[in-house]
């Protein structure tokens, strides 16, 4: 049975609540937030700017290593920051101030940060160069910017392209024409042209060996895929087995095992 593709909005309330939901039952998120506060080498009276920050789901962790410093988010949809909002009512952040806005024309002057980071949004963004220009721009000289984002695989042959052009043209159908995975040479690329001097570029690998996408970031789109590939040429969807997951029916479910892969790069502005 194909499943129907949802349109998925940040900016609505309903979406907002769902992917909060997802993102605290994941135990990979949990794991990737560590290495994102190791990365940013934080000494506790920093001004963060957390790009993308949607529910605040990292700024949370952020703040907590902060003493006197604040974690200030920005985002596009309003829904995904008044769901941070209210979530601060019951637990409350002194340290997390967000605004709205974008990416590529950030609403901060010049230098106003010490250091930052964009986790699990990179590939939302339509023109990520500019927002790289964005975040060189509002940090302080010598200040690090962090990107943490799922990658795919780097393209080697027709089979690897056609595999990744059917995997973003999936998550484009619910996320908009924007959307694109990076794999990590592109995400390190990005850096260098966008004049940060790369400090750190770690894989994270996340294996997984369970029914259902329960936990894996963006799995139900994943699954979309796996499904969707009954029609493609047998050289694909072997590709996908050996490069992501293998699936099989399972009663009511699928059962998945495999891999997924997870940027971490850092950079140093010049
Ligand atoms: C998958 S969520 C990730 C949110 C948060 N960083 C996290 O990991 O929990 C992607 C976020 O990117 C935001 N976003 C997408 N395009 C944007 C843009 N051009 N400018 C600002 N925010 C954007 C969305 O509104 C959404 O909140």
């Amino acid at each position: 049975m194909k499943r129907e593709a949802v349109r998925n909005s940040f900016r609505d309330r309903q979406h907002a609540l769902e992917f909060d939901l997802r993102a605290t039952r994941s135990d990979i998120r949990a794991r990737l937030s560590s290495l994102l506060i190791e990365a940013l080498e934080l000494k506790g009276r920093e001004r963060v700017l957390d790009l993308a920050t949607g529910t605040g789901r990292f700024a949370q962790p952020v703040c907590r290593q902060l003493k006197e410093g604040k974690v200030v988010g920005v985002d596009e949809a309003l829904a995904m920051l008044g769901l941070a909002r209210e979530k601060a009512q019951s637990e409350p952040l002194p340290s997390y101030l967000q605004t709205a806005g974008v990416a590529q024309a950030l609403p901060f002057r010049d230098s106003t940060f010490d250091c930052g980071f964009v986790a699990f949004s990179l590939h939302h963004f339509g023109r990520p160069s500019v927002m790289m220009e964005e975040a060189h721009r509002v940090l302080r000289e010598g200040g690090k910017f962090v990107v943490l984002d799922p990658v795919v695989h780097k393209v080697r042959d027709p089979v690897d392209q056609s595999l990744i052009d059917f995997i973003n043209t999936v998550f484009r159908r619910s996320h908009g024409k924007d959307f694109q995975f990076y794999c990590s040479e592109e995400i390190r690329e990005l850096f260098t042209r966008g004049k940060f001097q790369i400090t750190q570029a770690d894989l994270y690998s996340a294996s997984f060996d369970q029914v259902g996408m329960d936990g894996i970031p963006t799995g139900r789109h994943w699954l979309e895929i796996a499904e969707g590939l009954d029609g493609k040429s047998g050289a694909m969807r072997e590709r996908f087995k050996e490069s992501y997951f293998q699936f099989q029916k399972r009663g009511d479910g699928f059962h998945v095992k495999g891999s997924f892969n997870y940027a971490i790069v850092c950079g140093e502005r010049s």
